[in-house]
């Protein structure tokens, strides 16, 4: 068996859907306004998915981009991952919906749940996967459509949130370049500051949830925001020490689109200027899995990385849990 080969990105892709829904669209829905939701989040405005636009179709339009900058064929592809918690039904996985579309029939195929640190869990799991010989190459995608599990109505949660996909294609690549380090963690206990009840086994879908409100994301906001500030600080700290680099080592840096602020706190800890930050929550939200490929697929295109560049990944979501990755682009 193939042993540990070094393991990197060798294709990037990104899609939002068309419709945009600015601040002032949602002041005309719910009790907010422009000033609150840039002061308190930095975000303007976030894209939204048509009716007929699932996750599976958001995934499908990066992956397509994805493949074409590789060079390869869907054919080619012997593992598809998709981050999401918005799967386009509970089963089939929205990875096998996707396999068909893409005619990628000798690829593997599966969802990762890791909210929206599950685009660097899933990287985690493809490097693994590759490392080891196991597959040679891995699409991997965080594509959520977050809109549809959102509820118009809250104002403390429905600004904050819009739909989109970000994809990478991972292989081989030259020795020293590729993923260094990852830093994955969970803290199950915090599970009930950011859920969704509903439509699980412990509480199946009836009339009475749906009355209930319980089939939309629910948020104690401050809470997250403190579990956000404290793990972006330590699980950067530990993915830089496992790569045995330091902060100022940080070409990217590429945060968890969240809350400007949160980006802020952390950049503060590592003494990161500007220009080394990918920022795009004014224009995106939080997407939540496709936050970070999205951030990093748009800092590729814009040239924004060179060959060798260190990259540090970092992300916090539901479960709670967080997600870290030095790579060397
Ligand atoms: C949600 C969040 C932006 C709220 O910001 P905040 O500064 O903590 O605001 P607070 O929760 O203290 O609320 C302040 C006030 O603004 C109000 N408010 C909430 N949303 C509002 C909105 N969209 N427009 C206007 N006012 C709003 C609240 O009702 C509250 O009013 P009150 O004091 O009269 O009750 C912030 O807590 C946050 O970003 N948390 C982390 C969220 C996150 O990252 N989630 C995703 C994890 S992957």
């Amino acid at each position: 068996m193939n042993q540990l080969r070094s393991v990197g990105i060798i294709g990037t892709g990104k899609y939002v859907p068309e419709k945009i829904l600015t601040n002032s669209d949602l002041e005309k829905i719910v009790e907010t306004n422009d000033e609150w939701i840039v002061s308190r989040t930095g975000i303007r405005e976030r894209h939204i998915a048509a009716p007929h636009e699932a996750t599976s179709d958001l995934a499908y339009e990066a992956a397509l981009k994805a493949l074409e900058s590789a060079g390869m064929k869907a054919e080619d592809l012997e593992l598809i991952i998709i981050a999401t918690i918005t799967p386009d039904t509970s089963f089939p996985s929205t990875a096998c919906i996707l396999q068909d579309k893409l005619g990628a029939k000798s690829a593997a195929a599966f969802d990762l749940s890791a909210a929206c640190s599950g685009f660097v869990y899933s990287l985690a799991t493809a490097t693994s996967f590759i490392k080891t010989g196991m597959y040679n190459n891995a699409l991997v995608i965080g594509a959520d459509t977050l809109s549809r599990i959102t509820d118009y109505t809250d104002r403390n949660t429905c600004v904050l949130f819009g739909d989109g996909a970000g994809a990478v294609i991972l292989g081989e690549v030259p020795e020293g370049r590729g993923f260094q380090s990852f830093d994955l963690g969970a803290e199950g206990a915090g599970g009930t500051l950011l859920k969704l009840e509903a439509g699980g086994s412990r509480l199946p879908a009836s009339a009475q949830t749906i009355e209930d409100k319980k089939h939309f994301i629910y948020m104690n906001g401050r809470e997250v925001f403190k579990f956000a500030v404290r793990v972006m600080g330590t699980a950067t700290e530990r993915v830089l020490s496992k790569a045995g680099l330091g902060k100022e080592n940080i070409d990217l840096f590429v945060p968890h689109q969240a809350n400007i602020r949160i980006i802020q706190s952390a950049m503060q800890r590592l003494d990161l200027p500007e220009e080394k930050v990918v920022v795009n929550v004014d224009r995106y939200a939080n997407t939540s899995a496709a936050s970070i490929p999205l951030a990093l697929v748009e800092a590729a295109e814009e040239g924004r990385m060179k060959e060798g560049d260190t990259v540090l990944m970092v992300g916090f979501g539901g479960g709670l849990t967080w997600g870290a990755s030095v790579l060397i682009w």
